[in-house]
């Protein structure tokens, strides 16, 4: 029997640490408080940042989405920036991405102070990453923590174990690398360019789809004999409505050892994540 790893276990046991830790902060008359920036209304964003609310609520934090107009400004956009890294009650902040087309030219690399930064995307603390350490209250990308949280729960063993990550992005793919390699898997970095990648695919133990590319892991990506883990980072709109993630799961899901579905795997780990982040801000806020 293949493994499902679906995140509602992993939540339900991890929730409690979240919660309590709230709790001591709101004993000592501090309300976490995450302030998500959101221009424009792209579809997948609100739903993104309304679980991230609903979430850091639940957990008995504050979270609140300043929504912006599709057509603000720059100079209005980093004027909002500044206001929110003076705030001293916001803890955490993050800039919701994509930005809307007259500031998708900004490089929000370093907009959030790196010690509100609860994406994990200032360079202060992707340096950290690069530098290798596994520290856990480190402030590292959402999604890729996400995923070793995931894979710890499920006793999935990293060290040592050979692992292919398709998808180079700053978000999910590079930082995954790094915190894979970090735990002393041996890594390959796939993208839209690697030639060789069913044989890659195929060799490995762990395989990471984070392209985009709705069902294109078949069963001839995978060696098929329930050996390999599978984590599907993709999720995409199919024609009919429903989600899909890179991997065709209907097909593999019998195949491999262990796979995360789409929707319920991957995606409400990155949420999780974010609050966690937020509260290991608040641990590392400076006094002033
Ligand atoms: N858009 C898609 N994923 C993310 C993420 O992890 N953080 C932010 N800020 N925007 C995103």
């Amino acid at each position: 029997m293949s493994q499902i790893l679906l995140a509602k276990p992993v939540i339900k046991a991890e929730i409690n640490k979240l919660k309590l830790k709230c709790q001591e902060y709101l004993d000592n008359g501090i309300t976490p408080f995450l302030k998500v920036l959101l221009v424009g209304d792209h579809p997948a964003s609100l739903i993104y940042t309304r679980n991230k609310k609903k979430f850091c609520e639940k957990i008995g934090a504050q979270c609140e989405i300043l929504t912006l107009d599709s057509r603000t400004s720059e100079e209005d956009f980093m004027e909002v920036v500044e206001g929110l890294n003076a705030d001293k009650s916001v803890h955490g902040f993050l800039i919701q991405l994509p930005l809307p087309k007259q500031l998708s030219h900004i490089d929000t690399t370093n907009l959030v102070n790196a010690y509100k930064d609860v994406d994990g995307f200032h360079s202060d603390n992707i340096s950290k990453l690069y530098r290798g350490s596994t520290r856990e209250n480190l402030l590292a990308p959402c999604t890729p923590k996400g995923i070793m949280t995931l894979l710890d729960f499920y006793n999935i063993e990293v060290e040592g174990k050979s692992a292919v990550v398709i998808g180079r992005s700053l978000i999910v793919g590079k930082p995954m690398a790094l915190m894979l390699t970090n735990r002393n898997a041996t890594v390959t970095l796939a993208h839209s360019k690697t030639k060789n990648l069913e044989s890659l695919c195929q060799n490995a133990d762990i395989i990471i789809t984070a392209c985009g590319s709705p069902k294109m892991f078949t069963q001839n990506y995978f060696k098929n004999d329930q050996s390999q883990v599978v984590i599907d980072v993709g999720i995409s709109r199919q024609e009919d409505g429903s989600l899909s993630g890179d991997c065709d799961f209907e097909n593999i899901k019998d195949s491999v050892k262990a796979i995360t579905p789409v929707p319920g795997g991957v995606g409400p780990m990155t949420i999780f994540t974010v609050a966690q982040n937020l509260l290991h801000a608040l641990d590392n806020y400076p006094e002033d």
